[in-house]
């Protein structure tokens, strides 16, 4: 068992990774060049030594046969095409699109960790990483080659169905410096994915697409695999919560452009996706959101909690302005119905300060939670069933970070006295939700 020690602070600075960036300041946040990301002058960039991500299946097989080798199994192989299914349709191949975007950030994350591994570089040095370092950089490469492999799927899939259209890739940064803080990134954007791919699979159930929903479910079980992985290097249950946190895709995508993409380095697959040519409704960039209140593990109720919201344009493509009328802050945690409490805003056209009790205790907070600034109405706030209908009211976020885990107590030797599930039950503090 790792003992690396993991405290609170540790947990909400390095895995709350959109607060953890820089933000864009106010004097230049009504330009188009404006975003959460700089440059910096060691972006990762495409592509890859092997020519990834301009590899397909039929014209580079030695290719593809190395990565198999090294992802230690095959990409996806169709059944008998005598039997296909109908071709998908819009909001299916949006969904598509978004996996392809998004294992391309896995795979520019894994590369360049493994680099900084391979290459000691500061704070990636043996001093830096617990355990067996070999075999540590081993499993990081076998999820190196499979996230490429996921990517090649979705990607296929996307141009195939989309009658041609290319997810270009992005460049990236990653708010890091140590390999501790890697792996928490690792394992808190993987918390995201496991949430919304079921999203995604819900659009394919809804649009009668079911033929696509196995091969999802086929990357959502690795892609736990993997966390698992993440969890137990930081000295965490591999397995975090009963039911993981339930995403959307405009919350995931706007994570991503928001966390790690660089100003301007893709804006044609950030139009392509906010405007696509082959379903009616695109996916939302939304403003940021960042906490300015301390919170802990997550693990309190905080009556008075402020938020920060920041009007930010990124790669050149509007997004929301601020609103300040009839505003909410909603949480998602673990498969739990989302919970909105009605926000007191004030500030101007450049920053709005939301401030909503936090019930961290009062509603057992564990594992990744993701606050959003939503629509609500005059006397009180949207009826959200799931993170569906909240990424539709969404107007500021995802906010996400780590909330202290229950099970962790379990590990951690001095836990007798934290937070229980029936602790949290009987809470006189507990705020209360509006809807
Ligand atoms: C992939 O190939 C296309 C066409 O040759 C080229 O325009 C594009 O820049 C390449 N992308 C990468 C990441 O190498
Ligand atoms: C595919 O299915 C068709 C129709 O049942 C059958 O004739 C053919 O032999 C099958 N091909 C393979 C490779 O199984
Ligand atoms: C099934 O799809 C494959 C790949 O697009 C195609 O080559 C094949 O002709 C299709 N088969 C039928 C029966 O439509
Ligand atoms: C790799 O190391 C560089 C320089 O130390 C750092 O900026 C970057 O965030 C690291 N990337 C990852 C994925 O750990
Ligand atoms: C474990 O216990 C120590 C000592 O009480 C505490 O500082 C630390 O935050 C705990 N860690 C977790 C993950 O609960």
């Amino acid at each position: 068992m790792h003992t690396t020690s993991i405290t609170a602070a540790a947990l909400l600075g390095l895995s709350a990774f959109a607060a953890a960036l820089p933000t864009t300041d106010t004097s230049s946040s009504q330009s188009s060049e404006a975003s959460t990301v700089d440059a910096g002058s060691d972006a990762f960039e495409f592509p890859l030594a092997n020519g990834f991500p301009n590899i397909t299946a039929a014209k580079d097989k030695d290719i593809i046969a190395l990565i198999q080798a090294q992802a230690l199994g095959t990409l996806a192989q169709p059944g008998n095409t005598t039997a296909n299914a109908t071709k998908p349709t819009g909001a299916s191949i949006l969904g598509q699109g978004f996996v392809a975007f998004n294992e391309l950030m896995e795979v520019a994350f894994f590369t360049e960790l493994i680099s900084n591994v391979t290459n000691n570089a500061p704070g990636y040095g043996p001093d830096d990483i617990t355990g067996d370092r070999d075999q540590i950089l081993a499993i990081l490469k076998v999820h190196e080659a499979q996230e490429e492999l996921h990517q090649l799927n979705a990607a296929g899939a996307f141009t195939k169905n989309s009658g041609g259209q290319v997810v270009e890739p992005c460049k990236y940064n990653f708010p890091v410096s140590n390999f501790a803080e890697s792996i928490r990134l690792a394992a808190t954007f993987t918390d995201v994915v496991i949430g919304t791919l079921p999203a995604i699979q819900t659009i394919f159930g809804k649009n009668g697409d079911a033929g696509l929903i196995r091969g999802v479910g086929a990357s959502l079980g690795q892609e736990g695999e993997q966390d698992g992985f993440y969890r137990q290097y930081l000295g965490l249950a591999p397995a975090g919560l009963p039911f993981n946190t339930q995403s959307a895709v405009s919350l995931a995508f706007s994570a991503v452009v928001q966390s790690f993409i660089v100003a301007d380095s893709c804006p044609q697959t950030l139009e392509l996706f906010q405007n696509p040519s082959f379903t009616l409704e695109g996916l939302t960039l939304f403003d940021v959101l960042t906490p300015i209140t301390d919170l802990g593990n997550g693990k309190e109720d905080i009556q008075d909690a402020e938020f920060a919201g920041t009007p930010v344009q990124v790669n050149a493509v509007a997004v929301n302005s601020l609103v300040a009328e009839n505003l909410c802050i909603t949480y998602l945690n673990q498969n739990n119905g989302p919970i909105s409490f009605k926000a007191a805003v004030t500030g101007g056209s450049d920053k709005k300060t939301f401030t909503a009790p936090f019930p961290g205790r009062s509603l057992g907070f564990s594992g990744l939670v993701i606050t959003t600034v939503t629509t609500g109405t005059v006397d009180g706030c949207g009826a959200f069933l799931n993170a569906d209908d909240v990424a539709a009211a969404t107007k500021f976020g995802p906010f996400l970070f780590e909330a202290d885990n229950f099970i962790d107590d379990l590990i951690n030797d001095s836990s007798s006295s934290s937070t229980t599930i029936s602790e949290t039950e009987t809470s006189t503090a507990a705020p209360t939700a509006t809807n």
